[in-house]
């Protein structure tokens, strides 16, 4: 039995795999319709989503199988009954865990102590499924990884990390650049350095934007993140230098401008820009049902 909890997890080959095999069910849906005909999946949420949910939800239909969403945003999980026991009880039923919330530790005690395979639809550090998608838009913009150097612009955080861990295992460059203090996990950049180097990429973090030139993807995401009640306006300061508009995009040379949604137009992006014929962004959020569906059907055993 397989899970997706950190993203490193998976091969290079498994990755470009699960790439592969959602690019095909893009092209052609209907060849998969019982692919996990009779099949079941609890999505457990304890903060909002619009993209994930959806896409997952009816990624689990077009395979013939069936989402049940469990709304724990109230904080339920491990408070009516324990982690351990949820995941017992949900084991019985289902063949499959879709988990968003705010600790990893909570989707590594399901995993521990359930009998099927659980999916992080975003923690406090990883958003794997998140990173598979982007990587997909890539290729699909870019024709291939050789070569790609993607810069991350803002805030370091769980969208960041996995660009980092699936970018070291797809042997993609990836640059972060954040203000001082703002970066990525130094364990999960350290861990996903050493990847880098066997796949003759690299990793790195820089607070200096006289650096971003040269690029062929610009990426970014809030400055704020879900369970971080700092007001967006109080982060404005530190991050505003950071913001992807026609500036940065224009220093970078970059062929293409993400962002993994919920945009904050006006801060981490300008309208022109997320609007503009560089933005891929709604391929992104596209993608994030084609992959579901591929690593629905790799994890579900048929
Ligand atoms: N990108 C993403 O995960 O969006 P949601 O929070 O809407 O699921
Ligand atoms: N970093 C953001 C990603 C949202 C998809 C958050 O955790 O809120």
């Amino acid at each position: 039995m397989r899970h997706l909890l950190t993203g490193f997890e998976f091969s290079k080959e498994e990755y470009e795999d699960i790439i592969d095999t959602a690019s095909k069910m893009k092209a052609n849906p209907a060849l998969y319709s019982d692919t996990l005909k009779g099949k079941s999946a609890a999505i457990m949420f304890e903060k909002p989503s619009l993209r994930t949910r959806t896409t997952f939800e009816i990624a689990l239909f077009r395979l013939g199988a069936h989402g049940v969403y469990l709304d724990l945003q109230s904080g339920d999980l491990g408070k009516r009954e324990s982690i351990p026991d949820y995941a017992r009880n949900l084991s019985r039923w289902t063949d499959c865990l879709v988990g968003r919330v705010f600790a990893q530790s909570t989707l590594e005690e399901l995993a521990a102590t359930g009998s099927v395979p659980v999916i992080n639809a975003l923690s406090d550090l990883y958003h794997p499924a998140q990173a598979m998608a982007d990587y997909m838009t890539v290729k699909e913009h870019l024709g291939s990884f050789e070569n790609v150097k993607l810069a991350y612009l803002g805030d370091g955080n769980n969208v960041t990390n996995s660009l980092l861990v699936a970018g070291a295992i797809l042997g993609v460059n990836v640059t972060c650049f954040c203000p001082l203090g703002h970066g990525p996990d130094i364990q999960i950049f350290n861990k996903a350095s050493e990847i880098a180097r066997k796949h003759g990429c690299t990793l790195n973090v820089t607070d200096d934007l006289s650096l971003l030139k040269n690029y062929d993807v610009l990426y970014t995401d809030t400055w704020v993140s879900m369970g971080d009640n700092t007001p967006l306006d109080a982060v404005k300061k530190i991050y505003m230098p950071y913001q992807i508009n026609a500036q940065t995009v224009e220093a970078s040379s970059a062929k293409i401008v993400m962002h993994c949604l919920p945009a904050h137009r006006g801060f981490e992006i300008t309208d022109d820009v997320m609007d503009g014929d560089k933005s891929v962004v709604f391929d992104e959020a596209e993608n994030r049902l084609h992959i579901h569906m591929s690593l629905l059907s790799k994890l579900i055993k048929a």
